[in-house]
């Protein structure tokens, strides 16, 4: 490959083709921490390299993501201001005063305890599409089980969960043609001020009967002797939602994708499910890669890989590219469900704000693919995936598949 023929990583288009591996090989091997130039902005250095990603993810205080926020195009002030009230765009120690309110709802014991709630939806779900013979494996099967699960920690009532995964997609989808042209004058901004209202409104119920759920958390607690203002309610509320749904929806639809793709590896898989799941997850989770990069902002003059990054300038962390890269993980682009040790940066690089919900993912990850390899052993796709228009999200939008019709497990 030559540089000629790289992709522009601002160019949203190019992702809707597919994730531009060869140009991120190319980085790796000959600039791994790269100057990118970006129309209409002022440029940012592209991090392609896994231990830069990690060295970068675990230095908070030298790699901040409060300073300009987490995503690569700068924010207008207002924005700006809004998005540092969300613990993903703060900093220590406010980060983990804030993170502190919720963990508990996202500890290994609780996980554990929603495990047979989990399961028993991911078979309600199968079931809701087994005697079709056809599905959109990404509207009818992926995306269900997330939304549910972060429904049911959240504390949001059964008939109201639908409007979380409009207010998601629209949220995310803001510049994907088919999102667009679906909600009309109803774009990103009127999503959150729907979901705004909505979860003032949930508060203010909570407020008054508390439950066990992480909204009755977040509303009585108290950081430095003060509650909670009603937009900081609002945007925990904002980062839970979306965080928890878009990416595990994501992500099963890139660990089944990889089973097409590699048809030995899902043989084995299909043959001990039960001893090969979890690490065939691991390895779909560091193949899949739902959120391609974060943003950081450097604090103070850093050298990283070798450039001399001057404080003010930002960073971005292509975490796809890290989990393919060929210092870390052997032969990166054969999917090995067996790969020991397989330490892919998917949830982030380890350091302060390494996702919450990894645990709460695999759970469900492995809830809805023990359904779906049981019961449908031989699905396969019918047509082309449909790509999200994101460099941020790697979002697969549709994906049809057909599979031998079976039975209700309550038939
Ligand atoms: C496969 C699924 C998921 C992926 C790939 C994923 C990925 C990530 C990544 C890359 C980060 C930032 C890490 C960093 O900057 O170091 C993050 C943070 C976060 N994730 Fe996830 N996530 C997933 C599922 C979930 C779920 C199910 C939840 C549940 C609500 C969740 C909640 C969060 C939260 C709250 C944060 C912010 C943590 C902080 O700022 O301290 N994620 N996630």
């Amino acid at each position: 490959m030559s540089e000629a023929n790289l992709k522009d990583l601002n160019d949203l288009d190019v992702f809707v083709e597919g994730v531009p591996h060869d140009t991120f090989t190319y980085w790796r091997e000959h600039d791994p921490v790269h100057w990118t130039e970006e129309p209409g902005g002022r440029g940012y250095w592209s991090l392609f390299d896994y231990e830069s990603v990690t060295t970068a993810n675990r230095d908070a205080a030298t790699f901040s993501s409060e300073e300009g926020g987490t995503l690569i195009r700068d924010l207008e002030p207002e924005a700006l201001e809004m998005n540092r009230m969300i613990m993903l765009n703060m900093d220590p120690p406010k980060h983990t005063r804030y993170r502190l309110l919720i963990t508990k709802g996202f500890s290994p014991r609780h996980i554990r305890a929603l495990e047979q709630g989990i399961d028993a939806q991911a078979t309600k779900i199968v079931d809701n599409v087994i005697e079709r013979g056809e599905c959109d494996f990404v509207t009818d099967l992926a995306a269900e089980l997330p939304l549910q699960v972060i429904a049911d920690i959240m504390g949001v009532p059964q008939e109201d969960r639908h409007m979380l995964f409009e207010w998601s997609n629209r949220m995310i989808g803001s510049e994907d043609p088919e999102y667009m042209e679906e909600n009309g004058a109803a774009g990103p901004e009127s999503a959150q001020i729907e979901l705004f209202a909505y979860a003032s409104a949930l508060a203010q119920d909570r407020l008054a009967n508390p439950r066990d759920d992480v909204i009755s958390a977040i509303v009585h607690a108290e950081i430095d002797g003060d509650r909670l203002t009603e937009m900081e309610v609002n945007v925990f509320f904002l980062l839970l939602a979306v965080a928890g749904n878009e990416t595990t929806r994501n992500l099963t639809a890139h660990g089944m994708q990889a089973l097409f793709d590699f048809p030995g590896q899902r043989a084995l898989l299909q043959a001990d499910l039960e001893n090969r799941l979890n690490p065939a997850i691991e390895e779909m989770l560091r193949w899949g890669v739902p959120v391609l990069n974060f943003r950081r902002t450097v604090m103070k003059d850093v050298v990283l890989g070798g450039k001399n990054i001057p404080a003010g300038d930002k960073v971005a962390l292509w975490y796809m590219s890290a989990n393919r890269d060929e210092k870390v993980f052997a032969n990166p682009f054969d999917f090995d469900i067996a790969r020991t040790p397989n330490d892919h940066v998917t949830f982030g690089g380890r350091g302060p704000h390494f996702c919450l919900g990894a645990n709460l993912a695999r759970t469900e990850l492995r809830a809805i693919f023990r359904e779906i390899l049981t019961r449908m052993p031989d699905m396969m796709p019918t047509a082309p995936q449909s790509r999200l228009r994101s460099n941020f999200i790697n979002g697969i939008k549709h994906m049809p598949v057909k599979f031998t019709p079976g039975k209700r497990s309550d038939a």
